[in-house]
């Protein structure tokens, strides 16, 4: 499976507003763990109000103790500062970083921009060691941009 063909079904079930929209971000997020298997947990942080914090929004994978993010905290954190996407081939290398589970080996996060702000992001972990490549990245962007239309 070639992660770009799920490209249209992203869209389809984001366009979808029959449902709320964090039925359709949970939709989302199920649709890419059950069909790329180095993504072992998908899920959303946005923005907390005008707290400098991120809160957990809908995910598909197991619940995590991380509900609420400082900015600069942990990867997510270090995204919402950065405004940047970051890739964690080994996250035991990596200092500034918030364990959610022993099994996750990398992490990748790619920030949401609503009005070139940056107001939440799509976070991956994936049990498998240095997985994610340029295409994440790329299909991540796309995933967040569409995400985007639907909050602007
Ligand atoms: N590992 C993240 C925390 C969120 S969990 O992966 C769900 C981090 O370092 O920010």
């Amino acid at each position: 499976m070639h992660i770009n063909t799920l490209k249209p079904q992203v869209k389809s079930l984001l366009i979808d507003t029959e449902k709320t929209l964090d039925e359709r971000l949970l939709s989302v997020c199920k649709l890419l763990k059950q069909n790329i298997d180095y993504y072992n947990w998908v899920g959303f942080y946005f923005k907390n109000g005008e707290k400098k914090e991120l809160k957990l929004g809908p995910y598909a994978g197991e619940p995590t103790d991380h509900t609420i993010i400082p900015f600069g905290k942990g990867i997510c954190g270090q995204v919402a500062v950065s405004n940047e996407n970051m890739v964690v081939p080994d996250v035991a290398s990596q200092d500034n970083y918030i364990s959610c589970s022993i099994s996750v080996k990398a992490e990748i996060v790619v920030p949401i921009f609503v009005n070139n702000q940056n107001i939440g992001q799509i976070d991956i972990d994936s049990n498998t060691s240095d997985p994610f490549t340029e295409e994440d990245e790329h299909f991540l962007e796309y995933v967040c941009a569409e995400v985007a239309k639907q909050l602007e």
